[in-house]
Formats: C-alpha cells, structure tokens, sequence
C-alpha cells in the first residue's frame, strides 16, 4: 500500500521564508508531508536538480471581461487559465466588472456564467466597482463581501468607470466597515482628457503620444489623492500597476507616515520603456497600457520596489486584445488615434519566467523574495492563505517545478494564449516551470498544457490579512 498519491522527491523546495532539500508528499490534492526519504507514492516525480514552488497566484489578469460595444478580449478562463498553468501559475484573480446602471450582484452572477466549466486551475473574482449606488453600497457590497468576493478595484480614470472623490470615500467607509481590500487604478482622468485634446489638436494621434498624455505626474497626483482619501477613512487599499518613480515616492512617503498602502507592479514596468510604444507603424498599440511604460531609470526604481519590500504584489494585468482584430488593438479593423486603442498587454504566461530569469537569475531579488511577490503576498492580501501561496502542510497541492537552467526565447507561437503577440517576442528567459500542479494534479507537463478543462474550482476568498481591522 503506498503512503502517497504523489511524492515530488529530491527537489529543492522553496517558500517565501524557507530553502530546503525535501521531499514533498501529496494526498487527496493536499500537501500531508515534507521531508527526507518520503514512503513511496502512485505516482511519483523525480526534482533533483529543480526547484519546487508554490504555483503563482496572478492576482490581477482580465479575462472575458465584459468589454464596450465591439470590443471583447480574446481570453476566456478556458485560454487564459491554460496559459497561466504553462506559466507556473495556479491561481488566478481575474475581475467581474460592473458597467454603469448595473447591479453588482448581477455583474458577478454573469462572470461565473462566463467561467463556468472552463478553468483548469482554481480562480476566484475580484469586482470593479463603477457604479456605487446606494443599493450598491448597502446592500450589494457587504453582502458579496461576505459571500467570499472580498476585494474590489475602482478607476480614477476611464470615462466608463471612473469614480469622484466622494465616491471613492463612500467605496472605502465600506471596505473599513467590512474588512475588504480596495484595489485603485490611480491616474488622473481629467489631466489626461486635457493632454489628450492638447495633442489630438496638434494632429499626434499616433501609438507612441498615448505615453506623452499620461506622463508621472498623472498618476503621481492620483496616487497622492489615494493615499489621502485612505488616511481620510484610515483603511489600507493597494495601488495597481505602479509604474516608476515618482507613484513609488508617494508610496515610500505614506509607509514614512506609518500609512497602511499596499502597491502592485508589473513585468512591463521592468520590461518595456515608452520607446517600445515608438515602433514602425503602428505596432506600437501593441505596448500602450495604462499607465505607461516609462523609461531606463524608472525600470531601476521598479526593481529596487521589488526587491526591497515596497511592492507586496507582482501580476500580470493581462489584458488580452489581439492586434491585428477590429475587436482589439485595431477597432473597426483600422489603426485609429491613440486614445481609442483598447490599453493594456498580455501576459499570463510570460510573467513568471521574466521576473525569474531578469530578477533571481541576474541577482536582483533573491528565490524567497520572488516566491513572496508572485505567489505568498498575493495569497495573503486576497485571502487565499494559506491554501494558496505556499508550500506547507495542510496546504493545496499547487506547486510548480521549476528548471532553473532551461533557457527559453519566448515566442508567441509557443504561449498559449489567443493573443497574436506578445510584447516580449524574442527575449531569452533561463529558468521555466516543467510540470505544474494544480490540487496534486498536472496541468502542465512541460510541454504541453494537460488537466480537463473545467477542473479549476471557484475559491471563496476570507477576509484579507492586511484588511483586518487594527486597534488604534
Ligand atoms: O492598461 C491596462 N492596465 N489595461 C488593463 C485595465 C487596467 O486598467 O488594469
Ligand atoms: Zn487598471
Ligand atoms: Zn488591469
């Protein structure tokens, strides 16, 4: 009779505070033992000469979101969940947004009909926030809250989702109230409305001036009112995407006043410069985001974030609109002026292996560090730890095993998302998942995606860690 229904054995296992040569046991789709010389298993996979990690949890990807008239994003959870498995990730956090006039609660109904029977590793939902009603925010938010959806984003800026300041504080009284965590797209909508006119009249509409309209001091000024309208109602958010220096210099100044202000950034902050959105023609829809990419020494500012503590969590925000499709980066099927390309950049699968290969592979974040920031920090901050983030007894089975040599030059044919590009076409990465696990089960075997589709369960999430009330 073996003791196991799977031993990963000879590995090196990792955790956001722990290095250790063991064995991992696995039962029922849970970790049950950790040591030397583990009893034998049904199955069993041989690690020497790997790492085994906590499977990362993207804790900020867009996926069959809901989009304006004639446009739709090319990922469901069925792409994008296989996608983030071929990556390392287990867990994904995409967002059941509300359009303006509609109940949350029907917001979150719909997206667990778009998910349904599709995922094949675990999810659960973050909402956004757009329309905060009075039935919004005394009926609908609390109870969804308590219902496992415990977290939601709101936009300083997009016309169709933006909130005012009384709103927000409203939004935020009730996140204090019941413990959730609010995510904040912070820039300012209506200075980038201005630069945005200033320009199209000047007759530049091309890709490259989406970056000229929204430069730092747009989301260094909404950062700053975050920050404040937080302190105001003294309950923490996490500030999404932070791009370069002068959002983390706001950051540091709120931890300075002992302000509890979480940040989150992203691979093509680290990656990509505002040149990447200057290529020939219009391939340079391809990079717009929001905000932007900036530039080489804002890049230093991102990894000194990373590495020193600033940044809590590291994700994707995938957002999948293909280039060449009039439902993407062409609306219409034409190459249109800036401010009408869909914003945002793919990257599920890619978002592991680059912080991997340009973080721990060239020394500037060290192997628990990286575990914390894709996987640990977002599993706390959205109530998923401990059964997602780690590696630890009683914990789920999602564990990806890494080879830390495996050199691999990333090419879109090869990524399994339905995006026809990725902004990183061409970069050599050393270090890629080879078998990942979701519940002790395999969904990706280093070559090619595996597990049945609709096998990936909605998680409830608790309330998060930082949320928690504190006493004063
Ligand atoms: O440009 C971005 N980041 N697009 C995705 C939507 C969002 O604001 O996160
Ligand atoms: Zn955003
Ligand atoms: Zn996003």
């Amino acid at each position: 009779m073996e003791d196991f229904d799977l031993v990963i054995r000879n590995g090196t296992v990792a955790t956001a505070s722990d290095i250790m040569q063991c064995d991992v046991g696995i039962v029922d789709g849970k970790v049950v033992a950790l040591g030397r010389n583990l009893a034998r298993g049904w199955q069993e996979i041989d690690a020497a000469g790997k790492l085994v990690l906590p499977g990362g949890v993207d804790a900020h990807c867009h996926l069959d979101q809901p989009m304006e008239e004639g446009l739709e994003m090319a990922d469901d959870f069925r792409s994008g969940t296989i996608s983030a498995a071929c990556g390392g990730t287990t867990t994904v956090i995409p967002f059941a947004a509300q359009a303006k006039g509609q109940s949350l609660r029907a917001a979150v109904e719909d997206y667990h009909r778009r998910a349904e029977g599709k995922a094949v590793i675990d999810y659960a939902f973050h909402m956004i926030v757009s329309d905060p009603t009075e039935k919004v925010l005394k009926e609908e938010l609390p109870q969804l809250i308590s219902e496992g959806y415990t977290s939601f984003k709101i936009y300083m800026t997009y016309d169709d989702l933006k909130l005012n300041d009384r709103q927000i504080i409203d939004v935020l009284a009730i996140a204090r109230r019941e413990g959730a965590m609010v995510m904040i797209h912070a820039e300012n909508a209506d200075c980038i409305a201005w630069l945005t006119e200033q320009l199209e009249d000047a007759g530049l509409t091309a890709p490259k001036y989406h970056a000229t309209s929204r430069p730092m001091l747009v989301e260094r000024e909404a950062t700053h009112r975050a920050i404040a309208l937080s302190e105001l109602v003294d309950v923490p958010i996490l500030i999404v995407h932070v791009s370069g220096k002068e959002a983390i210099e706001q950051i540091r100044w709120a931890h300075g006043h002992g302000l509890r202000i979480y940040a989150e950034t992203c691979p093509q902050y680290f990656m990509l410069t505002a040149d990447d959105l200057d290529q020939e023609g219009y391939h340079g829809a391809k990079c717009i985001c929001s905000p932007p990419p900036r530039d080489k020494e804002n890049q230093q500012y991102i990894w000194d974030g990373l590495a020193n503590g600033l940044f809590t969590v590291f994700s994707s925000d995938h957002a999948p609109f293909r280039y060449a499709d009039p439902k993407g980066k062409m609306p219409g099927g034409k190459e249109v002026p800036f401010r009408y390309i869909p914003n945002g950049t793919p990257g599920l699968e890619t978002r592991l292996p680059l912080l991997f290969s340009e973080g721990v592979g060239k020394g500037r974040i060290d192997l628990n560090r990286f575990v914390a920031l894709t996987a640990t920090d977002p599993a706390k901050m959205y109530g998923l730890y401990p059964q997602k983030g780690t590696i630890a007894i009683g914990a789920d089975a999602d564990i990806a095993i890494w080879d830390p040599h495996k050199e691999v030059v990333i090419a879109n044919e090869h990524l399994h998302h339905n995006v026809d590009y990725t902004p990183y076409e061409g970069v050599m990465v050393t270090g890629w998942p080879t078998t990942t696990l979701s519940r002790g089960e395999v969904v990706y075997d280093g070559k090619d995606p595996q597990g049945v589709i609709g096998r990936g369960e909605f998680l409830k999430c608790g309330l998060p860690d930082p949320a928690r009330p504190r006493k004063r």
